[in-house]
């Protein structure tokens, strides 16, 4: 069975136009009136499409489609917010795939055994608020309802999770997770170059490598650029200059075997002629293996805690996120693959290097994930593109997956 691929890339476009940024860009960050936009149009879609909608106390979307049986739904989705200045394909896909999906089963008049649940998670991106996965990481038991609720803006201290949904209109009554689902399958771009490179239309994602974000703010002290000897100076920028230089050197002796990421920094007070007397920097640090991940972690503070204690500074650590690699069951990726195959397309079973909704739900409900190539593997990044044919193909295999999953006849 397959979509109306011409009706799915002509809803992704719609979509690319709530919080359109130049030609093909997206900016839509979570709980923003961009956000709310995008989440109103679902909404509409869903209950056009004759789902039963669900809005959960985090602002989690779920419409759920009966099944034959009362059996646990088969889910599947992704998310709607963008990161600054990203692309109409990170989590759109997923989502919207999604709803093309529903709309083809009701084309056909399909009932599947389970019922089925489509799902937008919120915050996905974590890029105002920690942790990124927000939404499916309370959905899935991991973290507690109310201190997320209560978590602050990093740019804002006024806006809070909660007050935020307030305002978009997304505090929905559901306790996350009070539907258990049966599963749960997700399709998104790969935002890496493995498959253009090979040629290959379909990744089976057979895991999700771990994430740490740390938040770090080295104290030194303010002084005059011209008449401080450098024996009398509590550097920061220097300080940090030094700590920077180690983590990203750290990443390229160990071969990309852990990557090290300084993608935001701040500069106290930021003047050309007074010694930095704060910087704060965050480290998003990532690695398939545990191990490494846990020793990367322990290497880099004790690094830090050396070039504050020599420079005479101070140090505040704030961990905002520590994410295991997690591992799909082969029950899951045995389907996408078998997908695939049926449609005839070619597949790789491969890691995914960025975090996904997909890597919480396992802690729930059996996952897995499906990629499509990314053109020259940019994302995160207004150029982000998937060609037309590979969208399609990506939402026909999560549509014969599901139905595999469901059982409904394919
Ligand atoms: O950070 C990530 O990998 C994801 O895009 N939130
Ligand atoms: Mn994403
Ligand atoms: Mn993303």
């Amino acid at each position: 069975m397959e979509v109306n691929g011409q009706r799915l890339l002509e809803n992704i476009s719609g979509y690319a136009q709530i919080g359109k940024v130049a030609e093909i860009g997206v900016e839509r960050i979570a709980l923003s009136e961009e956000d709310k936009q995008a989440r109103d149009l679902l909404k509409e879609q869903m209950l056009s499409l004759g789902l039963e909608v669900h809005i959960d106390r985090l602002g989690n979307m779920i419409g759920l489609r009966k099944g034959k049986q009362d059996l646990r739904p088969v889910a599947f989705g992704s998310h709607l917010d963008t990161v600054y200045a990203g692309g109409r394909y990170d989590g759109a896909l997923g989502v919207l795939a999604g709803i093309e999906l529903i709309h083809t089963l009701n084309d056909q008049g399909i009932m599947t055994e389970h019922p089925l649940a489509l799902v937008n998670f919120t915050n996905e991106e974590g890029v105002r608020f920690a942790p990124d996965m927000m939404g499916s990481h309370v959905y899935s038991g991991q973290a507690s309802l109310e201190s997320i609720l209560s978590s602050q803006a990093y740019d804002n201290p006024n806006d809070t999770i909660g007050s935020r949904l307030k305002v978009i209109g997304y505090d929905g009554n559901a306790e996350p997770g009070a539907i258990a689902f049966d599963s749960f399958i997700e399709l998104h771009i790969e935002q890496g170059p493995v498959l253009e490179k090979e040629e290959i239309q379909i990744g089976v994602v057979e895991m999700v490598q771990g994430i740490h974000w740390t938040r770090y703010t080295i104290k030194g002290e303010a002084n005059h650029a011209g008449t401080t000897p450098n024996e009398y100076r509590k550097d920061a920028g220097y300080g940090s200059a030094k700590i920077i230089k180690f983590i990203g050197d750290y990443s390229r002796e160990k071969e990309n075997a852990v990557l090290t990421t300084v993608g935001s920094i701040e500069y106290v007070p930021n003047t050309i002629n007074i010694i930095p007397e704060q910087v704060t920097f965050t480290l998003d640090l990532r690695s398939t293996q545990a191990e490494a991940l846990e020793k990367a972690q322990i290497e880099m503070d004790e690094y830090i805690d050396r070039v504050v204690e020599d420079e005479g500074l101070e140090l505040l650590t704030e961990k905002m996120v520590r994410f295991k690699p997690v591992h799909f069951p082969s029950e899951m990726t045995n389907l996408v693959e078998g997908a695939a195959d049926n449609l005839g397309l070619t597949s790789k079973r491969m890691p995914s290097g960025a975090g996904h909704d997909g890597q919480m739900m396992n802690h729930c409900c059996p996952s897995t994930m499906i990629f499509i190539p990314s053109v020259r593997g940019i994302s995160h990044n207004i150029e982000e593109f998937s060609k037309d044919i590979d969208v399609v193909n990506g939402a026909n295999v999560l549509l014969n997956t599901v139905l595999s999953r469901s059982g409904g006849d394919s």
